[in-house]
This record gives structure tokens, C-alpha cells and sequence, in this order.
């Protein structure tokens, strides 16, 4: 599929739910959110409906987010349905990793390829201040398990933090010496909760590389991420810069939230309900292919400020 701006979409990313098990301090409100009625958040059989009309259109390349995607049973079906479909070449998952050790093994059998992990943070008396919960062995545990499956590159997302977690950007680096892993430190978006943390900590982490002179840089497709080694290493680094150096010209995504719309743009305030559409192949996927060829240009983060979207971070899966 092509917007109008000549970018090609294929990629698309599927927030499974907006309920999560931890509540990261730049993420969720600390009470929790209103619980959603059932009626509204998709079913897996619409999920595997939308996904089936986004391959037909050209979508290689899918990714489950959330909140947690983990808390919903059967997701392990809904990966198997999604990888039955020919077309779809890489399915992937975005998780806090919690309940990811004691799944990890059915999800790569029905068909996973890979895991993002997001830890903020090494020390297990900062993860549970940052979560205001977790338990970090459990994710320690889950990256290790994800590489004895070969489910790599493991790909960890630091939210990079001024005050809170810069003081370990080398600990984090050092965890790629001996681990087929990439660690990607990411800006902290002005967006939802995040905005209350904006001002205090932002960073650009392209700072990174004025610090620690021995990264060098090294070929990788990634459309977010730049990406670098140390020498030697068995794993890399990623700087995703999406406010300072915004990637929005090759941007190739577009999301399926779990109230049934399609999110163009990460940022924008634009949706387009599918759920009318549900039954109807031909209109649904008229529907998908008018809302991608018009997917906004870019966001504008940086000189806002703020994302225009009305959504927060938990409903929107990054
Ligand atoms: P790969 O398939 O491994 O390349 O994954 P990914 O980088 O697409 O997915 P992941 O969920 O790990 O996203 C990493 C981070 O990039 C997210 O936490 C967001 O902060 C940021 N991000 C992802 N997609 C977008 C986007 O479309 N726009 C912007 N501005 N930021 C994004
Ligand atoms: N800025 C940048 N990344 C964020 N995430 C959540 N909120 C923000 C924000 N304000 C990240 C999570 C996770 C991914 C899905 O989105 O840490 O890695
Ligand atoms: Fe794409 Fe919008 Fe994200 Fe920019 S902000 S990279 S256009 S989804």
C-alpha cells in the first residue's frame, strides 16, 4: 500500500488491549484506568478479520502491543491465525515481559518471531519506583529465556530518563558485550502521563554517542532506529530519536487500536472506525486503504511540544 506521499505501508501494529500490569510512572496513571466494556474492545475473530484484509492489502509485517498484550488468553491462537497467513513475514510482540518467561515458548511455537522488551532500568529497587510494582527478575528471567529460544535479536526499550535512568546508559550497553540483544534507548515522547515528565527529563539520545566514542555505527533496516556495536560485541544499540530526528518521511506503519479504529499516525488525532465495516470485506477494505493513503504527513513534537492525539500511551502501544 501507498499514501499519497509515496511512503509504503506494510507494516502495522495491533494494540491488543489498553489494560496493563505494571504502571511506569511516564505511562499510566497511578490509579489504574476505568475498566473498558467488553462490547467495545475487539474480539480476536474482528482482530484476525482486519489483519486478513490489511495482508490482502499489502501489510508484511505484524506486531501485537498494548497496554500488555500478554494479560489476554489465546493470544497464542491469534499469533497462529496471523501466521498462517502467507504474506505476513515477521510477527512480533511489544511486552513489559512480566508474564513473558512462562509464555515465551508456546508464543515462538505458534509463531513469534521476536520480542521488544521494555525495562527502564537495571536496579531492582528503581524498576519497582518506575513501574510502582514489578518485580525485575521476572523480565531478567524473560530475556534470558527469549535468547536460549533464539527468538533474537531480543530488542530492549529504555525510555531514557534525565535523573532517573541516564546513570546507567553504560551498565545497558555493557549488557550487548556478551547477549545477542539491542538495547534501544528511546526520547521520551511529550504524550500522555509522559507530558508531566517532558520538561524535567527529556534527552536527546544522540548525546549518547559524544560520551561513549567506542560505538560504532552498523548497517541495520530499521525504520526507527540507528543503530551501532562496540567492537566485538554479540549485540548493538539503537537510538530511536523520535522527537529530536523524527522518522516520520519513511515512516511505513499504521495501528489497529483495540476499540476497532485505525490509527494513522502515532501522534495525530485522525481514527477511522472499522467496526461498522466488520462484515462487509469489500468496504472494510476500501476503509483500510482510504485511511492509509491518507496518513498524516508527520507529527509536530517538536515544536509543540505535545502530541495531538487524545490517547495515551497504554491505548496506544507505542
Ligand atoms: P521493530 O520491528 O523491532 O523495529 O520494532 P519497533 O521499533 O517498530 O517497535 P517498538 O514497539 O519496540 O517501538 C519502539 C519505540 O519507538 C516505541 O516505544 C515508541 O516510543 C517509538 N515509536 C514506535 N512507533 C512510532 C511511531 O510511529 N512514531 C513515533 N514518533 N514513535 C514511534
Ligand atoms: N515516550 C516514549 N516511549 C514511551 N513508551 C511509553 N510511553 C512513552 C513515552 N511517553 C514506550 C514504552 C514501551 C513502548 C511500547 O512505548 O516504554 O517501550
Ligand atoms: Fe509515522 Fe506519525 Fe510516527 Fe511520524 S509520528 S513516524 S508519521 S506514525
Amino acid at each position: 500500500m501507498l499514501d499519497k506521499r509515496g511512503r509504503t505501508i506494510d507494516y502495522l501494529r495491533v494494540s491488543l488491549t489498553d489494560r496493563c500490569n505494571l504502571r511506569c510512572v511516564y505511562c499510566m496513571p497511578e490509579k489504574g484506568i476505568e475498566k473498558k466494556c467488553h462490547d467495545d474492545i475487539l474480539r480476536f475473530e474482528e482482530v484476525e478479520k482486519i489483519i486478513t484484509a490489511c495482508a490482502a492489502l499489502g501489510i508484511k509485517k505484524v506486531r501485537f502491543t498494548g497496554g500488555e498484550p500478554l494479560l489476554l488468553k489465546g493470544i497464542d491462537k491469534l499469533i497462529r491465525h496471523t501466521a498462517a497467513i502467507d504474506s505476513i513475514n515477521d510477527i512480533s510482540l511489544t511486552t513489559n515481559g512480566i508474564l513473558l518467561y512462562d509464555m515465551a515458548e508456546d508464543l515462538k511455537k505458534a509463531g513469534l518471531r521476536r520480542v521488544n522488551i521494555s525495562l527502564d532500568t537495571l536496579n531492582a529497587d528503581k524498576f519497582k519506583k518506575i513501574t510502582r510494582s514489578g518485580d525485575i527478575n521476572k523480565v531478567l528471567k524473560a530475556i534470558e529465556k527469549c535468547i536460549e529460544l533464539k527468538m533474537v535479536p531480543v530488542k530492549i526499550n529504555v525510555v531514557l530518563m534525565k535523573g532517573i535512568n541516564d546513570d546507567e546508559i553504560e551498565d545497558f550497553i555493557n549488557m550487548t558485550l556478551d547477549k545477542p540483544i539491542q538495547v534501544r534507548f528511546i526520547e521520551l515522547m511529550p504524550i500522555g502521563e509522559g507530558l508531566k515528565y517532558y520538561e524535567a527529563c527529556k534527552m536527546k539520545v544522540e548525546d549518547i554517542l559524544e560520551k561513549l566514542p567506542k560505538l560504532i555505527p552498523v548497517k541495520d533496516d530499521s525504520k526507527v532506529a540507528s543503530v551501532y556495536k562496540i567492537p566485538g560485541a554479540k549485540g548493538t544499540v539503537g537510538l530511536i530519536s523520535p522527537v529530536s530526528c523524527k522518522f516520520c518521511s519513511d515512516c511505513n506503519r499504521i495501528r489497529l487500536t483495540s476499540t476497532g479504529t485505525i490509527k494513522p499516525c502515532l501522534h495525530s488525532l485522525e481514527e477511522i472506525n472499522l467496526k461498522p465495516y466488520l462484515n462487509d470485506e469489500k468496504k472494510l477494505t476500501e476503509i483500510i486503504s482510504d485511511a492509509v493513503y491518507n496518513k498524516p504527513q508527520e507529527h509536530h513534537l517538536e515544536n509543540e511540544n505535545k502530541s495531538d492525539t487524545d490517547r495515551m500511551m497504554f491505548q496506544i502501544g507505542g
